[in-house]
């Protein structure tokens, strides 16, 4: 076996080959006639929307696709209309070379990396106006948020022929605003939704993560502990949502978060708050721990 990398195909052309280097291409234009030419085989598509930064949740989806789907699109798109301002856009990770090295040893099959022109070229107005459960939490936490992820995910589905689309349980609410869009707006995709990736001591994998100092990490450890103990609580017969909340938010401000931006509990299709708890509930948390925004979520049904 030589050591050389098998050179990169051309995009009008696609062979099933878990070998292959992906076919990289960064314009709307080269990703249509990549797909075209996988769709002319026959294969089915799936897709996994990324902001880049990759970690092993991320890789999770790309692992799940590759196991339903005969060929796999990742895209690397840090989306600027889903930050608001103030946010961590301009320091948000960009580590491209080692993300499509690890795109290429997953087996990805087409990673399209467009530039923010591309997405948005000047004039480009339309938005989509997001699904009613976006105004909850993280919609109130961070209001233009989901307008953004909705948009671009759509403008991602129109391109992109797929037949699923993967996201991850981290971000629940994410999820819902997705699936509510496809079914709303009559989107052909199925949503396929993966577990929470986690490292070993229960923190969630998160490109933000990175930012974390060792001493914030320990207080980033009480999000996930905080989840479990109320999890545990719920399965232990508490069906007060309010006292299980309340309880959640002195965890968290005790685990040292340094600003607690929502604990709550609540449906786990509508994320209204939960007074009497009734299953399936999620259990959401969003906190700032320095300057790094964190979220978490376990679902109980
Ligand atoms: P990003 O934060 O890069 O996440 C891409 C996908 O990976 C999302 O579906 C997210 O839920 C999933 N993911 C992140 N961390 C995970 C973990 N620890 N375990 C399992 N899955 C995880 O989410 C976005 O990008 C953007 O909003 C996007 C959908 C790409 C639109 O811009």
């Amino acid at each position: 076996m030589s050591d050389s990398p098998a050179p990169t195909p051309p995009v009008d052309q696609w062979v099933a080959d878990a070998a292959a280097q992906p076919a990289v291409v960064t314009t709307v234009a080269e990703l249509r006639e990549a797909v075209a030419a996988i769709r002319r085989t026959d294969a089915s598509i799936g897709l996994v929307p990324t902001m880049g930064a990759l970690h092993r949740g991320h890789l999770s989806l790309v692992e799940r696709s590759r196991q339903r789907c005969d060929a796999t699109v990742v895209t690397i798109f840090v989306n600027p209309t889903q930050f608001a301002p103030g946010e961590d856009l301009e320091r948000y990770p960009r580590p491209l070379e080692r993300d499509l090295q690890l795109l290429a040893e997953a087996g990805v099959d087409l990673v399209f990396v467009p530039s923010t022109e591309e997405i948005y070229p000047e004039g480009c107005t339309t938005t989509v106006n997001p699904p009613q459960v976006a105004r909850l939490l993280e919609g109130e936490s961070r209001p233009p948020h989901f307008a953004g992820v909705a948009t671009v995910v759509l403008k991602l589905f129109n391109m992109i022929d797929a037949d699923v689309a993967f996201f991850g349980q981290k971000d629940y609410q994410q999820t819902l605003v997705v699936r509510h869009m496809v079914a709303d707006l009559n989107v052909p995709i199925e949503i396929e939704i993966c577990p929470i990736v986690r490292d070993e001591d229960g923190l969630a994998l998160s490109s933000r993560n990175h930012y974390l100092s060792a001493a914030e990490r320990e207080a980033a450890l009480s999000l996930n502990r905080t989840l479990r103990k109320a999890e545990q609580a719920i399965r232990e017969g508490e069906n007060d949502g309010r006292a299980l909340a309340a309880s959640m938010t002195q965890s968290l401000i005790e685990g040292g978060v340094t600003e607690l931006e929502y604990a709550v509990v609540a449906d786990a299709g509508t994320l209204q708050s939960l007074e009497t708890i009734r299953l399936p509930a999620v259990l959401l948390v969003a906190a700032r721990v320095g300057s790094t925004r964190l979220i978490d979520n376990i679902l109980v049904r």
